[in-house]
């Protein structure tokens, strides 16, 4: 008895009426399950390197690859849940992430330190592309929220890139 009640309140819930429409909401979600793919990625490449990381360098780049990772995996969990706000499903395993990211994987044999910073500018230049394509629909649909994310993310992305491409400059 208790059973079907609260069956039945779980059907009784309510469409979503946030203001955005279910196709501006379906696209939306589509763009930040790629960028949640994206920075997931970046996340376990950064984590990786900071594992594996070798040479004259190894002090400062671990420590860098440390904070860098620290950073991505926090960042991973507001754009899962703007997802989760606009009524879709989260991607979160590596079969669906490995579909969505514009990013390569991991080389499997370790690079050398520099090579591990390049591969790293380019990821997140990759991740900045990724939320920057999302930015004029999400815009459109007035998605403060997600503009706002995106923005958030964009300085970020955008501001490693540039300190790590430092390290490669003479
Ligand atoms: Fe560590």
């Amino acid at each position: 008895m208790a059973k079907t009640s609260a069956k039945k309140a779980l059907q009784a819930s309510p469409a979503i009426n946030i203001g955005i429409s279910e196709k501006d909401r379906a696209a939306i979600a589509k763009g930040l399950s790629r960028l949640l793919a994206d920075t997931y990625t970046l996340y376990l490449t950064t984590h990786n390197f900071h594992w594996n990381v070798t040479g004259p360098m190894f002090n400062t780049l671990h420590q860098m690859f440390m904070t860098q990772y620290t950073e991505l995996w926090a960042a991973v969990d507001p754009v899962a849940e703007r997802i989760r706000s606009l009524g879709h499903p989260a991607p979160g395993s590596y079969a669906q992430f490995g579909k969505l990211t514009s990013l390569p994987d991991a080389p499997g044999t370790p690079p050398k330190a520099l090579e591990m910073v390049r591969i790293l500018v380019q990821g997140h230049e990759a991740v900045a592309r990724t939320a920057r394509e999302l930015f004029p629909i999400a815009d459109k649909a007035s998605d403060e929220p997600t503009a706002d994310l995106l923005t958030q993310r964009l300085t970020v992305h955008e501001q490693t890139a540039w300190m790590l491409r430092s390290l490669l400059e003479e």
